[in-house]
């Protein structure tokens, strides 16, 4: 059977799908990649045309779920933007004064890398009893990943050698290759499926959230939406992280004054 070409009829439909669903603006350089990543769904039900797959995502809610993991791009490493953890660390955990839980949200998660990195900063300056970090994804693979908490051995590389020693555990037996996050963070983890489309009120407040590498894949409006959605989470006095390789220039930010290069904070 010759491989299976996407159309372009069928890949405006797909761009229709995932624009409606995550918010993602698939622009047109991306029908190969779209072609590629949904390939083994066909090859996975026997069906020759992109156009049965269709049919299939809009009729079943899972496999729709499914096509939307696929059409994600789930890239992270620890302690990313190093920047960042440098001014949690340097000016934000030392002005700290318990009055409740250090709250931190990871709201674009993918398996997790950038909760821990900061589970391991807080747990090594907080006491376990004063703070706690959710991380959020809309992949549903990703979070599984990341409820558990296991990597490539290579991912440890970008962890300072003191919280490495402190908090990774070399694989054994079938993990061997990998590394494990001590399960002594874990309770003070949780991990769970959102879409920044739609949050819950249920999520609470936050005294940091770190929206990184996620806002490229929107367009104006869908980045003024899901950042009013975000910041309606965020304590007054709390802090915002964006990606330095990201900007917030053509929506409005008023609830928010910016500390230095990717760094805001909410007024009031
Ligand atoms: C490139 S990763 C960024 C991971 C991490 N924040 C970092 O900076 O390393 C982007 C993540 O955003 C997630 N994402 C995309 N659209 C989303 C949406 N509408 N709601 C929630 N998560 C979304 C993707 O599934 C992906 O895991």
């Amino acid at each position: 059977m010759a491989t299976p070409k996407l159309e372009d009829a069928e890949f405006r439909t797909f761009q229709k799908i995932i624009f409606k669903e995550a918010g993602i603006d698939l622009n047109d350089t991306k029908k190969i990649l779209v072609q590629s990543r949904l390939l083994k769904q066909l090859m996975k039900y026997g069906f020759e045309t992109y156009t049965e797959y269709l049919r299939l995502v809009q009729i079943n809610q899972l496999e729709k779920t499914e096509m939307v993991n696929l059409l994600t791009t789930n890239e992270t490493y620890f302690f990313r933007e190093i920047e960042h953890f440098e001014f949690l660390q340097k000016k934000i955990l030392p002005h700290y004064r318990p009055k409740g839980k250090f709250r931190v949200w990871s709201a674009a998660a993918s398996v997790g890398a950038e909760a821990y990195s900061t589970a391991m900063l807080l747990d090594s300056v907080l006491s376990k009893t004063n703070w706690e970090i959710m991380g959020t994804d809309i992949n549903t693979e990703v979070i599984q990943k990341a409820r558990v908490g296991l990597y490539p051995e290579s991912w440890v590389e970008k962890i300072p050698m003191d919280l490495r020693k402190m908090y990774c555990l070399r694989g054994k037996g079938e993990n061997e290759g990998k590394f494990l996050i001590d399960r002594s963070l874990i309770p003070n983890m949780s991990f769970e499926q959102a879409n920044l489309l739609e949050l819950s009120s249920s999520l609470g407040q936050f005294d940091l959230i770190f929206l990184r590498n996620v806002l490229i894949y929107f367009d104006n409006a869908t980045k003024q939406k899901v950042v009013d959605g975000v910041i309606d989470h965020l304590h007054a006095g709390g802090y915002f992280f964006i990606s330095h390789t990201e900007n917030l220039n053509m929506i409005n930010i008023d609830q928010l004054e910016q500390v230095q290069t990717a760094i805001y904070r909410k007024k009031g």
